[in-house]
């Protein structure tokens, strides 16, 4: 294979997905007629998502040393690679949406800020803080709205492509609750404490980068949503929900103060839901 380069040229990194989307291009061909401006739309939403998926491939992956050290169950380890790779694919599928709607699978790749090490605590409780983190909140919140997108799509070529990716998110999120349901009960009293506060600090981190995610995209004709994007407004109400209704309980199973956690990050965060 050529070697590639990705930077633009000024040296800044891209993620160029063009070859690998083309292999995994879907037939398009049933998609109700666009607007130019609205191609563009469908075009940066699933650009957004390739980017997203991409990114989470480090997330897992980047769990594996953390993992590791807080010596679990080795059985379990070898979901995380797998999860990276399952991100990898999704980022390859969105590539291919994008290529079938007409645009470019290339994208500026953000700075990738690693998952933090969390040292001031030990291993155990560090590894949970991220898998937290990752796997009952972000992922679950991603089993919510693909779940929900995925059935406004059901029997078209774009509803197969969320089709597969949902299974594999419902894989990652059940890791995270099955990692979270193994460890706490571990947990000293301190250190169910010192989680309980960190939550607070988590749901505020799934609020500041997942919903601007989420845009409300205003008028949005009913052949756009076809194309795969979604009602942001709808999206969010289904983003607090799954706070509330999946994972709060089940943080609180795990023996933690979730439902204080996420009244004092709802209110830290009213500015975000009110923009
Ligand atoms: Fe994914
Ligand atoms: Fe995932």
């Amino acid at each position: 294979m050529e070697a590639r380069f990705n930077h633009d040229t000024n040296g800044a990194p891209l993620l160029d997905l063009r070859r690998a989307g083309a292999a995994r291009r879907p037939d398009l061909s049933t998609l109700p007629e666009l607007s130019d401006a609205e191609r563009q739309t469908a075009i940066r939403t699933w650009r957004g998502r390739m980017v997203n998926e991409h990114l989470s491939a480090q997330v897992w992956a980047s769990l594996v040393p953390q993992l590791m050290r807080a010596a679990i169950p080795p059985e379990l380890l070898t979901s995380l690679p797998a999860a990276a790779a399952d991100e990898l694919r999704h980022a390859e599928q969105c590539a291919g949406v994008v290529l079938a709607l007409g645009g470019e699978a290339v994208a500026p790749l953000p700075e990738i800020l690693p998952l933090p090490e969390h040292a001031d605590v030990g291993p155990l409780e560090a590894a949970l803080r991220n898998v937290i983190s990752v796997g009952c909140m972000s992922e679950t919140i991603a089993v919510s709205i693909i779940r929900a997108e995925q059935a406004e799509l059901e029997g078209g070529p774009l509803g197969d492509v969320l089709g597969t990716i949902l299974a594999d998110e419902i894989k990652h999120a059940r890791f995270g609750w099955t990692v979270l349901g193994l460890l706490a009960p571990r947990l000293d009293d301190a250190s169910r404490a010192r989680l309980s506060a960190y939550l607070v600090d988590a749901f505020v981190h799934q609020v500041t980068y997942e919903v601007p995610k989420l845009p409300i995209v205003a008028g949005r004709r009913p052949e756009l949503a076809e194309a795969g994007v979604c009602d942001g407004g709808f999206a969010r109400d289904l983003f607090v929900d799954t706070i509330e209704t999946i994972i709060v309980p089940g943080l609180a199973q795990a023996g933690l103060a979730a439902a204080d956690a996420w009244q004092r990050a709802r209110i830290e965060t009213a500015h975000i839901f009110a923009a």
